[in-house]
C-alpha cells in the first residue's frame, strides 16, 4: 500500500541499497590513501548517507551544513546558509553528500563556499539527478540515479517537510501541489 500522496514507486529501497554498495566501493578506491570528509546536506541527505557510508572501507570523516532554496515545489533561487560547518575543513577532501540536483544553484553556492574555507578538492555525491532542470552548469561526479522531471518524495526528499521517511522514491500525485 502507497502512502496517500504518493502516485507511483520511481526507486525501490532495494535498488537504492544496491546502488549505494557500487558508489560506496567507487568512492574508497578513487580516495585511498586520504580521509574524506562527507558533508551532508540537511535534511534531504540523511537517510542517502546513512546507507552510503556502511559501504566506504576506508578512513572518513561526517559534517552536516544545512541550506535552503526551495519553497513547496519551486527552487527560489536564493541560498540561505541556515547552519554551517561546525569544524575547520582546511586541506581536506570534501565529498559533499546531496539528496538531489535540480537547477544546480544550491550545490554551486555549496561548493564555492567550501572551497572559499580552504577545501583541498571538493566533489559531489548526489542520491539523484535530475538533468533536465538544470540552470547553473554543474555535475555530479557521483549519482545514484538519473531521473525524467517529476517532483519526487521520499528517502529524504520532502514536499512541505513531509514524506522524508519513505524508504523509496516516489513521484509526488499532481494533485497536491496544482
Ligand atoms: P537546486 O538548487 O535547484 O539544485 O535544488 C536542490 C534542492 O532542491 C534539493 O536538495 C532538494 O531539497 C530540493 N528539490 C529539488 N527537486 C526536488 C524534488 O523533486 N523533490 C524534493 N525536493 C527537491
Amino acid at each position: 500500500m502507497l502512502a496517500s500522496g504518493v502516485d507511483r514507486i520511481l526507486i525501490s529501497e532495494e535498488e537504492i541499497i544496491e546502488r549505494c554498495k557500487v558508489l560506496g566501493a567507487q568512492i574508497s578506491k578513487d580516495y585511498e590513501g586520504s580521509a574524506p570528509v562527507f558533508i551532508g546536506l540537511l535534511k534531504g541527505s540523511v537517510p542517502f548517507m546513512a546507507e552510503l557510508i556502511k559501504h566506504v572501507s576506508i578512513d572518513c570523516m561526517l559534517e552536516f551544513m544545512d541550506v535552503s532554496s526551495y519553497s513547496g515545489t519551486e527552487s527560489t533561487g536564493d541560498v540561505k546558509i541556515v547552519k554551517d560547518l561546525d569544524c575547520s575543513i582546511k586541506d581536506l577532501d570534501v565529498i559533499i553528500v546531496e539528496d538531489i540536483v535540480d537547477t544546480g544553484r544550491t550545490l554551486n553556492t555549496v561548493v564555492e563556499l567550501l572551497y572559499s574555507k580552504g577545501a583541498k578538492s571538493v566533489k559531489v555525491c548526489s542520491l539523484l539527478d535530475k538533468p533536465d532542470r538544470r540552470i547553473v552548469d554543474i555535475t555530479a561526479d557521483y549519482v545514484g540515479f538519473k531521473i525524467p522531471n517529476e517532483f519526487v518524495i521520499g528517502f529524504g526528499l520532502d514536499f512541505n517537510q513531509k514524506y522524508r521517511n519513505l524508504p523509496y522514491v516516489g513521484v509526488l500525485k499532481e494533485e497536491c501541489y496544482k
